[in-house]
């Protein structure tokens, strides 16, 4: 069934959606992305994707494409008319069509476009079953605290885990885990739940903000700082955050079982919290 989609003003079925073989997204990579989860037809968490989508804007020194209120409402008419209980939207600016130089062009409008993908994000099998984790090199740049749509080097770490007969990889630069490939990585130890602080090296998490703040207000001990994939293979659990896994858990890192080789009760406890809060936070 064709989707409609939304492109640069216009509401039109997939099919007929077009951007510029111009546009620096194509050619350069040069645009930035959020992904909001529809759990129930809801949003979880609208708010915080666009605040994190401005600043990303903002760093890459790309202009504002609307108000926050219009792309809600974007968000919202696009929901309605495919018809999404279970998925996500995903939305893209780029800095817009221009004769191709690597210098930024002036006075250029951004692109803009969303989409709908329905989906079931909430897959109980998959929670319960955990997912499989190899390690690979962090083959990103520098700034991956932007949600830029250069995923090139996390693709091709999904390829390898793929290859391996895994779920996903972690990355790892000198000798720490940075995040997985879509998402952010944690590990619990004696109760503790670790994982990478925030800087210029990782994303920050829409998932792992909310994730965070209802272990604290579970009086859940927190720590954030790197780790190491040896310190993980020896961790009581591991699990990974994002809007469309929620909370997953880890069971097995570079062939080592984690733990007891199962989901472990502190994942478990948090991703059960996760979609509670989030359904009945959900807009
Ligand atoms: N990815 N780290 C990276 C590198 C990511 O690409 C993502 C999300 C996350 C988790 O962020 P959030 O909790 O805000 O979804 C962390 C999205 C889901 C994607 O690319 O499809």
């Amino acid at each position: 069934m064709s989707r409609t989609v939304y492109v640069n003003g216009e509401y039109l079925a997939e099919e007929d959606a077009k951007i510029s073989i111009f546009d620096r997204g194509f050619l350069m990579a040069d645009g930035v992305y959020e992904v909001t989860s529809i759990l129930d037809g809801k949003m979880i968490d609208f708010d915080g994707h666009m605040k994190r989508l401005a600043r990303s804007l903002n760093e890459l020194d790309m202009a504002t494409p609307t108000t926050d209120a219009e792309l809600e409402e974007i968000h919202r008419k696009l929901i309605l008319a495919n018809d999404v209980n279970e998925g996500l939207v995903y939305l893209q600016v780029t800095r817009g069509a221009a004769d191709r130089d690597f210098v930024f062009p002036v006075g250029v409008t951004p692109s803009l476009v969303l989409f709908t993908q329905t989906k079931n994000l909430n897959n109980p099998a998959i929670a319960e079953a955990g997912i499989k984790v190899i390690s690979v090199p962090d083959l990103r740049w520098g700034r991956r605290d932007i949600k830029t749509i250069q995923l090139l080097a996390p693709s091709v770490g999904k390829m390898a885990a793929k290859a391996a007969g895994v779920d996903d990889a972690w990355l790892v630069e000198d000798g720490q885990v940075t995040e997985g490939t879509s998402n952010n990585a944690y590990i619990v130890k004696e109760g503790k739940i670790i994982t990478r602080h925030l800087s210029n090296d990782i994303l920050s998490g829409i998932t792992r903000g909310a994730v965070l703040r209802f272990a604290r207000e579970a009086q859940m001990e927190v720590e954030e700082r790197s780790f190491s994939i040896e310190e993980a293979q020896q961790a009581d659990e591991a699990f990974v955050t994002s809007a469309t896994t929620f909370v997953l858990p880890v069971i097995e890192i570079d062939g080592a079982a984690i733990g007891s080789g199962k989901p472990g009760p502190v994942a478990k406890r948090l991703r059960e919290i996760y979609l509670d809060e989030s359904r009945k936070s959900g807009t």
